[in-house]
């Protein structure tokens, strides 16, 4: 039954009898009120939604044993002493340089790739927009994408070779964050080295297992996680556009955090020395309660297990040296081999449910916002491809240096907290190349600062652009120094 649906337009008839087949034309209820333009919008969502998936989560809702069998209940399940924290390199010394010389060279032979997961909703930040568009610049109010596309530009302005940049979107803000790059001129990247591919979506289902409106001509879908990033290069010619240009390491990151330090080439370099499949970035946590995923070990593999996947016991329990057994948090900062996204592209990866509210519209139309949990939504984690890997390696690196995401409107990891900590570590660059600058009692400095990364992508390319230019910096107000 499932060929009803080829993503190609329906009619009506036809829709409503693939739909009604599967349980599902209560999608239809409003038809008879809809407008023509609301009804061809409906019959084109129906044609895309995979209905094949649908069926798959209805399986996974209805089918406990199932539901038991996805690396998500496996973890909860999990006790401490099945779980080993994952090992972790630390790259110092001469390793850090060798990793680096070989990462340069990847970067030279431009065999890096840069992708950025920008599908998400960025709901807890209550932005309306793309959370990519979001301003975090401490002087200029740069957005992230800028701050992550000024990376790429510099790299190949110091490598010589260009580092294309895949971004990820979902149907949700496709078209505002193409449009935010043009109107940006792309930061400064040639176009053609831009390349948008769309995830997927999937709805919501109620516990009978049905999908719901959200509006009488449009049924409630969101993104499908970002482990649904794996089918969707394939699906948009990405992966083979990756193929391609000679791409043999692709550097993964979330939107959501400025300090990224793109395609770094040590941790490249370290990845590719090794002949991993996934390099995972790790740092230590804040503290035990800090919402990162874990990367541990079983039966020599290694997977993240999300945060909210483990006890508060595991959370807290100390290794003997006192510091915290399941130390390290990864950040999702990844360097995936092509050649294992290639193989991953086909792979199932298991289904994780959370029971949210979901809006709704009642039998006369009207939005209903529950105030408790009223259907499942479904999402893959990227990190489960883990299972799959033959190789994989954990990189600590210094979170001040990297690490500072803009997730919640107000408090940790906020707006505010990562213009302060963009300041704080380029002010730590500014004085490493001898430039004065007063530090308050926190550590923090007491002029904004801010460095467009294509004027310089780490301290010493800031002390060797400073040398040449000693007057750049003023003496007093915000310092802002751009290419
Ligand atoms: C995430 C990670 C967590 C990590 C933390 C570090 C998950 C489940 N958790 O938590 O392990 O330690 O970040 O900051 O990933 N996204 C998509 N499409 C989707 C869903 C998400 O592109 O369908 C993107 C978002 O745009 C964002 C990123 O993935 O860039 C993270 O999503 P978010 O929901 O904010 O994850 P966190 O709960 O913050």
């Amino acid at each position: 039954m499932q060929s009803g649906f080829s993503g190609k337009a329906m009619t009506y008839e036809e829709a409503r009898g693939a739909l009604a087949e599967i349980g599902q034309d209560q999608v239809f209820a409003f038809w008879d009120k809809l407008n023509a333009s609301e009804r061809e919008a409906l019959l084109a969502q129906v044609s895309r939604i995979a209905w094949s998936d649908v069926a798959m989560l209805r399986r996974v809702l209805a089918d406990e044993a199932a539901a038991k069998s996805t690396a998500a209940n496996a973890a909860a399940g999990a006790s401490a002493e099945d779980m080993e924290p994952a090992p972790v390199l630390e790259l110092s010394g001469d390793g850090r340089a060798a990793a680096a010389a070989a990462g340069e060279n990847e970067l030279r032979g431009g065999r890096v790739a840069a992708l950025v997961v920008a599908g998400g909703q960025g709901s807890r930040l209550g932005f309306d927009g793309p959370k990519g568009c979001y301003p975090v610049g401490p002087v200029s109010n740069a957005p992230l994408f800028a701050f992550h596309a000024r990376k790429l530009l510099a790299l190949r302005n110091a490598f010589g070779a260009p580092v294309p940049f895949y971004v990820m979107t979902s149907e949700t803000n496709d078209r505002a964050t193409r449009e935010f790059f043009r109107e940006n001129a792309y930061f400064g990247l040639p176009e053609r080295d831009v390349f948008f591919f769309v995830q997927g979506m999937w709805p919501a289902l109620t516990p009978e297992g049905k999908v719901l409106l959200d509006a009488p001509g449009h049924i409630f879908t969101a993104p499908d996680g970002h482990g649904g990033t794996l089918s969707a290069l394939e699906r948009s010619g990405a992966l083979a556009d990756m193929e391609k240009r000679g791409i043999r390491t692709v550097f993964y990151f979330q939107v959501d955090n400025p300090m990224v330090d793109v395609c770094d080439p040590a941790f490249i370099g370290e990845h590719v020395r090794r002949g991993a499949d996934v390099s995972i970035k790790v740092c230590a946590k804040r503290d035990a309660q800090e919402g990162l995923g874990v990367p541990v070990s079983e039966n020599g593999r290694i997977r993240i297990v999300e945060y909210t996947e483990f006890t508060d016991e595991q959370k807290n329990e100390r290794a003997p040296d006192g510091r915290l057994r399941f130390l390290y948090g990864s950040v999702a900062i990844h360097a995936f081999s092509t050649a294992f996204l290639r193989r991953e592209a086909g792979a199932g990866l298991p289904v994780h449910v959370a029971h949210k509210k979901v809006p709704h519209v009642d039998e006369s139309g009207a939005l209903v916002k529950p105030s408790s949990p009223n259907a499942c939504k479904f999402e893959k984690f990227i990190f489960d491809s883990l299972l799959d890997a033959k190789t994989a390696i954990c990189v600590a690196f210094d979170r001040e240096e990297e690490f500072s995401p803009v997730k919640n409107a107000e408090g940790s990891d906020s707006p505010a907290t990562c213009r302060a900590d963009l300041s704080r570590k380029w002010a730590r660059w500014l004085r490493a190349a001898d430039v004065k600058i007063e530090m308050d009692a926190a550590g923090y400095p007491t002029r904004r600062v801010e460095i467009d990364p294509a004027y310089a992508r780490d301290a010493e390319s800031l002390a060797r652009a400073l040398a040449g230019n000693p007057g750049a910096v003023p003496a007093e107000g915000d310092i802002w120094l751009k290419a």
